[in-house]
């Protein structure tokens, strides 16, 4: 399975703030938006991963992360010429995904919740394995910003809209897709809707409609995070100043879950942790010199 960040889009509703630069790199908390969907798929144990994002935006992930050798990873980048929707992730990350299964995460969508390893791990498994789509549902208040999710008594999936005006559910669906390797196919045969995208809602209805679409639920008490609008992303940050400051383990640090993968030693760690004088890179220097 390799990963793809869509972290395009002008982010008007962020205006002034996004005016000049990308959503996905201002500071939640204390590091890059960024950060917390690639430690979402890291988590996941994806080692390769397509980071999409606009002409202007593209070289300033590249500097921030590189090639991804620091990680043990594999990092690319393409650049979305027109922000014409989600679903061109797989047009644009065809040659990339080269035949694999795909997993797509929204470069501004932060998770956070004890089991989410495990969720996500069974996520790559099942679809690895049985093929087909796995998507999530979270329960909102308002769910009218997002695509929405209905079901029968049983739990049966019985239909997904994009932005409903009069949600059928209260179910949202986060930005966080597993595909199977017909993703790039479905993906080319979308049409645009009404206001012009390739909707991902549409991709995941193909998917429905084939019969191969799984939903499994975030419980109550996980958090996925909105950093749509300032509010709600100074929510975001003061919510992951309250979990790390009060742990002292932190969320998101890409490096830590590089090394509890395995994919860099704990003197790579170190090295990493101390090129910052920050108590960021204290946390990774105290994580390799406590190392069992
Ligand atoms: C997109 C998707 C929507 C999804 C949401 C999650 O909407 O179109 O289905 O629920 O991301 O963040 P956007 O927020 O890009 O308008």
């Amino acid at each position: 399975m390799k990963g793809i960040i869509l972290a395009g889009g002008s982010a008007t509703r962020l205006y002034p703030l996004s005016k000049a630069i990308s959503k996905q790199i201002m500071p939640v908390y204390d590091k890059p938006m960024i950060y917390y969907p690639l430690s979402s798929l890291m988590l996941a144990g994806i080692r390769e991963v397509l980071i999409i994002s606009t002409p202007r935006d593209l070289p300033m992930f590249e500097e921030l992360l590189g090639d991804g050798s620091r990680l043990g990873m594999k990092l690319s980048y393409k650049v979305q010429l027109v922000p014409n929707g989600l679903a061109q992730a797989f047009v644009l990350g065809a040659e990339f995904l080269n035949g694999e299964p795909g997993c797509l995460i929204l470069g501004d969508n932060m998770f956070y919740g004890q089991g989410f390893r495990t969720m996500l791990k069974e996520a790559v498994e099942q679809t690895e394995r049985d093929g087909g789509a796995c998507i999530f549902g979270y329960e909102v208040r308002d769910p009218r910003a997002y695509g929405v999710v209905e079901f029968d008594a049983n739990g049966k999936v019985l239909s997904l809209e994009e932005k409903p005006q009069q949600p059928k559910s209260n179910y949202a669906v986060p930005g966080l897709y597993f595909y199977d390797s017909t993703v790039c196919a479905k993906a080319a045969a979308l049409k645009p809707s009404a206001r012009g995208e390739y909707e991902i809602t549409d991709l995941n209805k193909c998917y429905l409609n084939e019969g191969t679409l799984q939903v499994k639920l975030f419980g109550r008490g996980f958090a996925w995070l909105d950093t749509g609008n300032c509010d709600s992303l100074l929510d975001a940050g003061n919510f992951i100043a309250t979990i790390q400051n009060r742990q002292g383990f932190y969320v998101a640090c890409i490096e830590e879950i590089a090394w509890r993968n395995g994919w860099i030693s704990s003197d790579q760690l170190r090295n990493l942790g101390q090129e910052m004088k920050t108590a960021y890179g204290q946390y990774m220097v105290h994580l390799a010199d406590t190392a069992k």
